[in-house]
C-alpha cells in the first residue's frame, strides 16, 4: 500500500510516499481501506519526536474515514464494505490501509460524508472528553476556547452550546482567524489572543468564564487562570506553542476558588476505552444531527502530506485539514 512515512524526525520533508506492507487486523481490530484522513496537530507533534523517536517507518495520523476492508477475530456489527470513521489511537491514517481497533470504529451515520467524517473521529471525541469529563460542563456555564479556529477548537465551540453553555467566547492568533471563527462557529466573541484576559472580563462584566478550554499552553495558560469565575475550571490538552511545562504554585488554587483539569485521549484509550467511544459516540450523534459542523476547509492529496504540515506547523490552519487518500466508493 502507500503511505505517507517517516522514519527520522524533523521537519515536514522527512514525510515521504512509500511502499508498505498491507497491515493485518488482529483479534478485536478492523481493517479500513482509508478514503480520508485527518490532519491533526498531534501528528506534527509525532513527526517532530515530541513522542519518541520512530522505530522504521512510521505512519502517523489519529483519525481516518473509509470502508470496512476486513474484520479481525472476533469482530461483529460490521461488513465489509461498510461506511466507517475511526479514531486510530496507534496512528496509520496516513496510508492506503489502517487497522482500528473495533471499540473506536464507527459506523458513518446519515448526515456525516466520508470526507468530513475523515476528520471527525480524534477531534470530536477530544472536544466532548475535555467538556465533559475534564472540565464538567453543567448548563448555564460560559465558557473560553483557546485556538478556537482549529480543528478541536471549531467543534468544542459548537458542543459547548450544544451541552448548554450560555456564552462562549474564543482566541485566536490574528484578526483573520477572529473573523472566520465568529462566521464558522457560532461564538459570541472571538479575541487576538495578546490581551484576552482584559477583553474577556470586560465582556463578561468583571466575572470571567467557568471553563477555559486550553490546548496553547504557555503565558497563555498562565493568564487563563485570571479569568476564571470562582469554581471555574482551566482544562489542558495540549502544547500547541510549544513551551516549557509550567511550575504553578497551588496556593493560589484554593485562595481563588480554582480548578486545573487535563485531557489526553491517548490516556484514556488505554485505561478507560469505554469511555472514550461513550465519547465518541455521543459527539458524532450531534455532528450528524447538525447540531455541529466540522469545516472541512483544505484538502491535500497523500503525496503533499508535507505541505498539509507545513500548513498547521505554522498554525496557517483554519478549520478541518484533510488528506484525500483513497477512492472513497
Ligand atoms: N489531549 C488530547 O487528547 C488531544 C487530542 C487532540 C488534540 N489535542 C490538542 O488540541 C490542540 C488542537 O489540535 P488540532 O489538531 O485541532 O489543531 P488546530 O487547533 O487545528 O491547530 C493548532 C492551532 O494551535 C494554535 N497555535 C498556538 N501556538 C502555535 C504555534 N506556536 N504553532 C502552531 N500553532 C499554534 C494555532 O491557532 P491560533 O492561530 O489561533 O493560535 C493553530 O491553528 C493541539 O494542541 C493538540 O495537540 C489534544
Amino acid at each position: 500500500m502507500r503511505a505517507s512515512a517517516f522514519k527520522v524526525t524533523g521537519g515536514p520533508e522527512v514525510l515521504r510516499l512509500v511502499d508498505l506492507p498491507d497491515p493485518e487486523p488482529g483479534p478485536g481490530e478492523i481493517l479500513i481501506r482509508v478514503a480520508y484522513a485527518g490532519v491533526n496537530y498531534g501528528e506534527i507533534q509525532h513527526r517532530l519526536g515530541d513522542f519518541g523517536e520512530p522505530d522504521g517507518e512510521t505512519v502517523t495520523g489519529l483519525e481516518a474515514s473509509g470502508r470496512v476492508a476486513a474484520l479481525g477475530e472476533g469482530v461483529t456489527g460490521f461488513s465489509v464494505g461498510d461506511p466507517v470513521t475511526a479514531y486510530l489511537p496507534d496512528g496509520g491514517g496516513y496510508a492506503e490501509y489502517a487497522v482500528a481497533p473495533a471499540t473506536f470504529t464507527f459506523p458513518l451515520l446519515v448526515g456525516l460524508d466520508l470526507r468530513t467524517a475523515g476528520g471527525a473521529a480524534l477531534v470530536l471525541t477530544t472536544a466532548y472528553g475535555v467538556l465533559v469529563g475534564a472540565a464538567r460542563i453543567a448548563p448555564g456555564d460560559t465558557v473560553l476556547v483557546h485556538a478556537a479556529a482549529g480543528g478541536v477548537g471549531g467543534v468544542a465551540a459548537q458542543l459547548a452550546r450544544a451541552l448548554g453553555a450560555s456564552e462562549v467566547y474564543g482566541t485566536v492568533s490574528t484578526p483573520e482567524k477572529a473573523e472566520y471563527a465568529r462566521r464558522s462557529f457560532g461564538y459570541d466573541e472571538v479575541f487576538v489572543r495578546e490581551g484576552f484576559p482584559e477583553a474577556v472580563l470586560a465582556a463578561t462584566s468583571g466575572r470571567g468564564v467557568d471553563i477555559v478550554l486550553d490546548p496553547v499552553g504557555g503565558p497563555t495558560r498562565l493568564a487563563s487562570f485570571e479569568v476564571l469565575a470562582p469554581f471555574g475550571r482551566v482544562a489542558v490538552y495540549g502544547e500547541a506553542a510549544r513551551h516549557p511545562d509550567l511550575q504553578l504554585p497551588v496556593l493560589p488554587i484554593w485562595k481563588n476558588n480554582r480548578t486545573l483539569t487535563g485531557y489526553n485521549i491517548g490516556d484514556l484509550a488505554r485505561r478507560a476505552p469505554d469511555t472514550v467511544r461513550t465519547h465518541a459516540l455521543a459527539a458524532l450523534a450531534l455532528a450528524a444531527s447538525g447540531a455541529v459542523r466540522i469545516d472541512v476547509t483544505e484538502e491535500y492529496a497523500l503525496a503533499d502530506t508535507a505541505e498539509a504540515h507545513r500548513l498547521l506547523g505554522e498554525g496557517r490552519n483554519r478549520g478541518k485539514v484533510v488528506l484525500a487518500v483513497g477512492d472513497p466508493a
